[in-house]
C-alpha cells in the first residue's frame, strides 16, 4: 500500500496544479477493481464427444453396408413393368399395345372410330380387308396401297403408307387391334405371322397396286 504506483497519468500536471501530485488515495480506486475476469473454455463432456464419434462411426457404417444398384430392399420395391399401364391382349397378341399404336400411326387417316373419311381414307371398322385374310392384311400394312381398292362398297384412289419399319410385334399388336374393335371380330395376328409374311413378300419393293394386286396376294 505504501509504495507509489505511477498511475497512467504519471508525469503530467493535473490541472490547476503546477506540479504533479498524487496521493494514495488516487489509487484506492484501481485497486478496489476487481480484475477482469477470465474466459473460461468450457470443454464438451467426453461422453459427448464419444458419443459424436460413434455416431458418425454407425453413419458410415451404414453408407457402406447398405447394398446400393443391385437391390432395391431398402426403397421403392416397384419394378418398371410394374409402372407400365397393363396391355389389353387376348392371349396370343404381344405386349405392345395395338390401341395406343393404332390411335399414333394410323388414327390421323382411318380416324379413332375406324369409320374412316368418306371418300378419302376407307373405313376399318367391317371392312372385308380387315376381317379377311391375315397374310393380305400383313402385307397391306407392310408395304402399303396405291391404286383403286374397293371397300364396303366405295372405291378409294388413295395412298396407304407401308409400315415396314414397324417391328413384327407392333404390326401384329395393331392389327390384333384393329381386327377386334368397331365390332370387328377376326382371329389375333401374332408376331410370327408377321415375319413369315414379311420373308414371303421380301421381294416387294413399292406399295401394291390396288385391290386386283392384293386379292393375287390370297389366292
Ligand atoms: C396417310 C393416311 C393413312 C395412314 C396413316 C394409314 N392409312 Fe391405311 N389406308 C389409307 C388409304 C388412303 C387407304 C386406301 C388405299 C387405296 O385407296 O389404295 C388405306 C387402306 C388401308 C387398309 C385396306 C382398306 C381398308 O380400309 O380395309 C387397311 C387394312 C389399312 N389401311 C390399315 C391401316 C393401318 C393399320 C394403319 C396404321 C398402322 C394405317 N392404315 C395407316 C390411308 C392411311
Amino acid at each position: 500500500m505504501a509504495t507509489k504506483k505511477p498511475g497512467p497519468d504519471a508525469g503530467l500536471p493535473r490541472p490547476g496544479s503546477e506540479t504533479p501530485d498524487f496521493s494514495d488515495s488516487e489509487f484506492a480506486a484501481m485497486r478496489r477493481e476487481k480484475p477482469d475476469p477470465d474466459e473460461k473454455v468450457h470443454p464438451l463432456p467426453w461422453f459427448f464427444i464419444m458419443f459424436l464419434g460413434a455416431m458418425g462411426m454407425w453413419g458410415a457404417f451404414y453408407i457402406v453396408a447398405t447394398p446400393s444398384g443391385e437391390s432395391s430392399a431398402y426403397g421403392d420395391q416397384r419394378t418398371v413393368s410394374l409402372l407400365r399401364p397393363p396391355v389389353p391382349n387376348d392371349g396370343a397378341a404381344p405386349a405392345v399395345d395395338g390401341k395406343q399404336l393404332y390411335g399414333a400411326k394410323c388414327a390421323a387417316c382411318h380416324q379413332a372410330s375406324g369409320l374412316g373419311v368418306a371418300g378419302v381414307f376407307p373405313p376399318l371398322a367391317g371392312a372385308e380387308w380387315v376381317v379377311g385374310s391375315e397374310k393380305v392384311l400383313i402385307s397391306i400394312l407392310l408395304h402399303g396401297v396405291q391404286g383403286e381398292l374397293v371397300v364396303k362398297g366405295n372405291t378409294y384412289k388413295g395412298v396407304m403408307p407401308a409400315f415396314g419399319t414397324l417391328a413384327d410385334e407392333e404390326i401384329a399388336a395393331v392389327l390384333t387391334y384393329i381386327r377386334s374393335d368397331w365390332g370387328n371380330q377376326a382371329p389375333a395376328v401374332t408376331p410370327a405371322a408377321v415375319k413369315a409374311q414379311r420373308e414371303a413378300t421380301k421381294d416387294q419393293t413399292g406399295p401394291y397396286d390396288g385391290g386386283a394386286a392384293l386379292k393375287a396376294l390370297a389366292p
